[in-house]
């Protein structure tokens, strides 16, 4: 295991340092090459990667089956535009189907336009409905749906939405911990209620089942819609397909992204019928949006989740995880709580959890920071136990060394 400060070649920092734009704050360390849960720098260092890209690189990293279907895809047809068909789209939307129960997709590049779909769709909906004053949607507290100007009016973090205003009007957010609040905040105005089933950002906070039940009761009362944003704990993170199910919500619109494509752009806004009929042609479009690369790569992801038994190996290896992680908090006195499901964790300190990262990634383990206080894992769904039990080793000495402290 190193403990070495990673560093970052001089003219790859020059060149970012000139001509990025400076929206990101890079950990220092630049990755060539993965395999599997491992990626490597240019000195041929390696880091344990619990942290997938975000929870991107589902099937790890260099993975052989999606390696090869992508070089075939991309010797025979890349992309086309939405502009005429192609023979993957359908193919992938039928699986998507199966999956969520949810009859069509609309594909995106991203989660955010995913996000951003859904709520355009819900509003086409409602004027569809003869109701163009439905306009308003709820979301909640510690809520994030991307930075795109819709997506992000629906997301919490002041932070992230005090340099941009105005955003989109008529959004009320509520506390997820009071069922109540969202009873009175879901009218007869209200064009969709937006939730994830499990926060990300927000810090790994799963959604109350009361606050799920009293979401279920303003939508059926009111005929409100609901958009359950999947896209970091959906398609199999938590070792089912989707979460939404198990606190028996019945969206109309689901966003998915990110697990997706397996490191492909792809994204998608699952939508029911209803939904569906009330879209017209031209009413929203992507130029790149669902092509054949990123159908490809999304095609080959399902294909592992529905038949390939990824889902009975995440519940399998996610339940490992807990364990890990449980023991762990019980060693660590600066861990306040550890939250998740499968193969998303996350696990809060009593204080910020940047050098608790930085810590990690001098012992070759990638996690990151979520909610200032959160050290949040997603990791790839192929990881094994004995990985898991080499990375929480890891943790546990970057705890040691940025905490100081056991409990
Ligand atoms: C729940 C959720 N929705 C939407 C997004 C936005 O996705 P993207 O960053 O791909 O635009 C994210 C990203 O973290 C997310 O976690």
């Amino acid at each position: 295991m190193t403990t070495t400060a990673p560093a970052v070649p001089e003219r790859l920092q020059a060149l970012e340092a000139a001509h990025i734009v400076p929206t990101y704050a890079r950990a220092p360390v630049a990755f060539v090459r993965g395999e599997g849960v491992w990626l490597a720098d240019a000195q041929g260092r390696r880091y344990l990667d619990l942290l997938s890209g975000i929870g991107v690189a589902s099937l790890g990293h260099g993975h052989p089956g999606l390696a090869a279907a992508l070089a075939e895809q991309a010797r025979t047809l890349a992309h086309t535009s939405n502009l005429y068909y192609h023979p993957l789209q359908g193919e992938v939307a039928s699986r998507l189907a199966s999956l969520s129960g949810l009859p069509r997709a609309f594909f995106t590049n991203s989660g955010t336009e995913a996000v951003e779909a859904c709520l355009k769709f819900a509003r086409r909906y409602w004027v569809g409905q003869g109701r163009p004053d439905r306009t308003g949607f709820v979301a909640l507290r510690h809520g994030f749906a991307g930075r795109t100007m819709g997506s992000l009016s629906v997301t919490w973090d002041e932070h992230y939405r005090a340099p941009f205003q105005p955003l989109v009007p008529g959004v009320t957010f509520v506390d997820p911990t009071d069922p109540g609040a969202l009873d009175a905040a879901v009218t007869e105005s209200t064009a969709a209620v937006i939730a994830e089933p499990i926060q990300g950002e927000g810090g790994i906070r799963p959604l109350p089942p009361a606050t799920a039940a009293a979401i279920a009761r303003a939508c059926d009362a009111t005929g409100t819609l609901l958009i359950a944003d999947e896209v970091q704990c959906g398609l199999g993170r938590t070792g089912a397909p989707f979460v939404f199910p198990s606190l028996g919500l019945r969206p109309d619109l689901v966003s998915v992204g990110k697990a997706l494509g397996g490191g492909m752009p792809v994204g998608a806004a699952l939508v029911s019928e209803r939904v569906a009929a009330a879209i017209r042609t031209g009413d929203h479009g992507s130029t790149y949006g669902g092509n054949l690369l990123a159908c490809r790569a999304a095609l080959f992801v399902l294909d592992q989740l529905a038949d390939g038994g990824l889902l009975a190996h995440i519940r399998q290896v996610g339940s490992h995880l807990e364990s890990r992680l449980r023991a762990l908090a019980a060693r660590h006195a600066a861990v306040r709580e550890v939250r998740g499901r499968g193969l998303m964790w996350g696990v809060e300190l009593d204080r910020d959890a940047g050098p608790v990262v930085a810590a990690a990634l001098e012992r070759g383990l990638l996690v990151n920071r979520t909610a200032g206080c959160v050290v949040r894992l997603l990791p790839p769904y192929i990881i094994t136990e004995s990985e898991i039990d080499e990375g929480l080793a890891r943790l546990d000495a970057a705890l040691d060394a940025a905490t100081g402290g056991l409990a």
